[in-house]
């Protein structure tokens, strides 16, 4: 029997959901489950991985029972997921040894400054293409061990495993039977070796993690296992992962050197694919892998915003200026421009290409006329202006001119915000039809693998434009916002 479809599992940050696409890139049934978050401290955020796991498998059933499906139609799954999450889990007990540590918890800063200070920030850079930054999975992985009570002990017999979110899923699916991730994924740990292509044993011995623990790495598209799950009545292959950034590069079909996109979601995230050479950023992006095909590797230039639509939630539920986040493009539209206000959303310091921890929001500019929507529209500003000062730093690195940007994200669907961040970059901003990008990218790396679709050249002929924004500004008017911008980062800036 022919089988029809690819399942796509998009585990984000807030939500899991599970997209079921046809052989043109269509969507057939979607399902989306939120779940809790946890703040035990502050700049804590914590999940519970069994609730990961349920909330995915309840959205994978919701979707192929609302098209009456089953696992004989489903070609292959991919896999895509909020990177650097960290889990531990004990292979004895099939247990997470402790809560899943999200990409957004500072608990390890202070630690970061440690190795900052012991002058190993060129060492880690130079290996793995980050940042020295709590963001990413060592520093958490260490938490873990040192904190949970026992955890070293087991982690030294060998009885624990760690895993980002993939990992994680891909265990649960094959009931214990594979342990892997792919090198998208690995990328993010500040643990793996981004020209080798292993995990590496000087940053291993520095966080004190042992071998055992790490994932076999693997390609972003090949079946690594196939499910043991009683959800889809019969086994299907796992044959695609990558981390939810890349696999939205994937799905903008950003494939060529040069070409770049931005997610606008909780927060942004810019990626612009460097082909096959890893790019060290001089101007603080990170290199990063984009994903790995057959033997082959691209690499990525990418730029994290930690604030991005989130902004519009705190607007809602900090402040109540809207009842709901659709509402912040007409309250802004409402004026013209921000009327001078300058609204920085560090709410959770600033990342790219700052790096600055311990910074926090900043609102500046304001006067006796200043109203709710100026402030709304300098929010939304603000998204644009740090895309912006992203670009900038990628065009630097890259030592030459953007040429347009393809959008995708709740946030994209704002024309307000996607005409300013077209004027501000003087660039097209190109918005597609599916703007599901990211589950789109996992499900056709999915189905590479399994000859769903033959070769990428057949995925090029599906993708659609469904807006383009031409920039269209006074340049002095844009010249006047940027400066005002620049000033309002260095007012906000703790590290300057
Ligand atoms: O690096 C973090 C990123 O992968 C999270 O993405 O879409 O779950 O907020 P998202």
């Amino acid at each position: 029997m022919e089988k029809k479809f690819i399942l796509a599992l998009d585990q984000g940050t807030t939500s899991s959901r599970a997209i079921v696409f046809d052989h043109n890139g269509q969507i057939k049934s979607v399902a989306q489950k939120e779940f809790t978050q946890y703040f035990p401290q502050p700049g804590w955020v914590e999940h519970n991985p069994n609730e990961i796991w349920s909330s995915q498998a309840s959205v994978i059933a919701e979707a192929i029972s609302a098209i009456d499906i089953n696992g004989l139609d489903i070609a292959g799954i991919g896999i895509t997921n909020q990177r650097e999450t960290t889990i531990v889990w004990d292979i004895d007990t099939e247990e997470p040894i402790y809560n899943a540590i999200v990409w957004q918890d500072r608990r390890t800063a202070e630690y970061c400054d440690k190795l900052k200070a012991q002058g190993l920030t060129d060492k880690i850079h130079e290996k793995t293409g980050l940042i020295v930054d709590a963001y990413f999975s060592g520093t958490k992985i260490k938490w873990i061990l040192d904190n949970v009570p026992g955890a070293r002990k087991r982690a030294e017999m060998g009885k624990l495993r760690f895993g980002n979110v993939d990992a994680w899923l891909v265990w649960r699916l094959t009931r214990g039977e594979v342990h892997v991730t792919d090198v998208t994924n690995a990328s993010r740990t500040m643990l793996f070796n981004i020209h080798d292509l292993k995990w590496d044993e000087d940053l291993l011995k520095l966080l004190d993690i042992p071998l055992s623990m790490m994932p076999e790495v693997k390609s972003s598209s090949e079946i690594y296992g196939h499910t043991k799950t009683t959800i889809f009545a019969h086994e299907v292959p796992i044959s695609g992962i990558a981390g939810d950034q890349q696999a939205a590069l994937f799905g903008q079909m950003c494939i060529e050197p040069g070409a770049i996109k931005n997610t606008y979601g909780t927060g942004c995230f810019v990626m612009l694919n460097t082909g096959r050479k890893p790019v060290m950023s001089k101007n603080n992006l990170l290199t990063t892998i984009a994903w790995k095909i057959g033997d082959r590797v691209d690499y990525a230039l990418e730029g994290s915003i930690y604030v991005g639509g989130s902004v519009v939630q705190w607007l809602r539920d900090g402040l109540g200026f809207i009842t709901s986040s659709s509402e912040i493009e007409d309250l802004a539209s409402t004026v013209p421009d921000s009327g001078g206000v300058y609204f920085v959303p560090a709410l959770t310091g600033l990342a790219a290409p700052y790096w600055d921890q311990y910074s926090r929001g900043t609102i500046v500019g304001i006067t006796r006329g200043t109203t709710r929507a100026h402030i709304a529209r300098a929010a939304l500003d603000g998204i644009a202006f740090q895309t912006y000062d992203i670009a900038q730093a990628m065009a630097k690195d890259m030592e030459a001119p953007l040429t347009e940007l393809k959008v995708d994200g709740g946030a994209s669907r704002n024309n307000l915000l996607m005409q300013y961040q077209s004027n501000l970059l003087g660039i097209k901003v190109v918005r597609p039809k599916i703007t599901e990008t990211t589950a789109l990218g996992a499900a056709y790396l999915a189905g590479l693998a399994v000859g769903f679709w033959k070769d990428i050249d057949e995925i090029k002929n599906q993708w659609q434009v469904e807006r383009s924004f031409e920039p269209l500004a006074d340049s002095e008017e844009i010249a006047a916002a940027k400066a005002g911008w620049a000033d309002a980062i260095g007012r906000t800036l703790t590290n300057r």
